[in-house]
């Protein structure tokens, strides 16, 4: 099995782990507990589950129209930019970063956990 390697947008590790081949980078994320956004469910229409892959880029499952599409409307896109629901994994090892707009994403879909990491002082990050 592939391990993920997974940064959060400061650069800090966020999870790291094995998942099986075939998994999407964002299933990846909701696998090992990172906070990777997905605002429309995985479905290739939002974009909100943006990430730039630092190490494999070429081992992942080619981009298609639509992702290609949506990513036109995603902020801070890079040659190493993908969507998590769309880039599938093969058995190579891969290291991602995820963007400040998915992790954002990803707090307004748990509030639970924004509000304990505004209490803590963890959210909004410094
Ligand atoms: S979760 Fe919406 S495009 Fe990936």
């Amino acid at each position: 099995m592939p391990k993920v390697t997974i940064y959060n947008p400061r650069g800090e590790l966020e999870a790291e782990g094995e998942v099986p081949e075939g998994s999407s980078l964002l299933e990846a994320s909701a696998q090992l507990g990172a906070h990777h956004g997905s605002a429309c469910g995985g479905v290739c229409a939002c974009s909100t589950c943006h990430c730039w892959v630092k190490k494999g880029f070429e081992s992942l499952d080619e981009m298609g129209d639509c992702e290609a599409d949506i990513l036109d409307r995603a902020y801070d896109v890079k040659p190493s930019s993908r969507l998590g629901c769309q880039a599938h994994l093969d058995h190579q090892d891969v290291v991602v970063q995820i963007t400040e707009e998915s992790e954002n994403t990803w707090y307004d879909e748990h509030p639970k956990e924004r509000h304990e990491a505004e209490a803590k002082g963890l959210w909004p990050p410094k």
